[in-house]
């Protein structure tokens, strides 16, 4: 099918219905920096599928009695990132639900099996400077609390990339009004799972080289 046909059965669905459909109970999972917009965009992209929201960083808070600063400090990010996997893992076992992870959470191979298993992940790719404008505003992220925080986002874009990069879609989040963003995963999202188009389009502000590059087809999910 070319992805100019539109089968009788969908013809005149909306593409959110047809999206929820196609999920078939599967989840979405949003990954990404921090800073790159997962909860604000994940929360919208909800709404509009009248879908569940979770914001993982708030739930491991609640679990814990304590915020993300407190657990670093108190028990270190190792703990952290045991809990981490742990509440992530619950969440999805009790899905569906568009889920928004810490920027850290897809390290962890345990993550990423049980994302493949049970959900569409979405990387949500910034540029350092986006990221760095917007992370300034708040003193929420241990990992930043360094003397030189765009180095440090420099540092864990290099290192986490790689693992980003194996999310099934790749939306470039930019400072555009969030609703542009969320119509345009809702676009590629009805693309790849409704008409089974893998090209990957980009967004006209994103046509360089930085990110058109290296989206593999190995995703979280390979075969879906
Ligand atoms: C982290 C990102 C944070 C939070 C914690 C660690 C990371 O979440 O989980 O501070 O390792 O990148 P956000 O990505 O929602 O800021």
């Amino acid at each position: 099918m070319t992805s100019e046909t539109v089968s009788p059965a969908s013809a005149g669905t909306p593409p959110e219905t047809a999206i929820v459909a196609a999920l078939a109970g599967r989840s979405l999972v949003l990954v990404g920096m921090m800073g790159a917009g997962k909860s604000t965009i994940g929360r919208r992209l909800a709404t509009r599928l009248a879908m569940r929201f979770v914001d993982a960083d708030a739930e491991i808070e609640l679990a814990a009695g304590m915020s993300i600063p407190e657990i670093f400090e108190t028990h270190g990010e190792p703990h952290f990132r045991d809990g981490e996997a742990r509440v992530i893992a619950r969440l999805l076992s009790g899905g569906p639900l568009v889920l928004a992870t810490g920027g850290g959470a897809v390290l962890r191979e345990e993550t990423r099996a049980r994302i493949r298993e049970r959900a569409i992940s979405i990387w949500l790719k910034a540029d350092a400077e986006v990221i760095l404008r917007r992370v300034r505003r708040r003193a929420d992220r241990p990992l930043l609390q360094t003397a030189d925080p765009a180095a440090t986002i420099g540092r864990l874009i290099a290192e986490r990339e790689p693992v980003y990069q194996l999310a099934d879609i790749m939306i470039a989040s930019r400072d555009v009004p969030y609703e542009r963003i969320v119509d345009e995963c809702i676009g590629l999202l009805h693309r790849r799972l409704c008409r089974g188009d893998t090209t990957e389009p980009k967004p006209p502000e994103a046509r360089d080289e930085r990110h058109g590059e290296g989206f593999d087809t190995k995703g979280f999910g390979t075969t879906r």
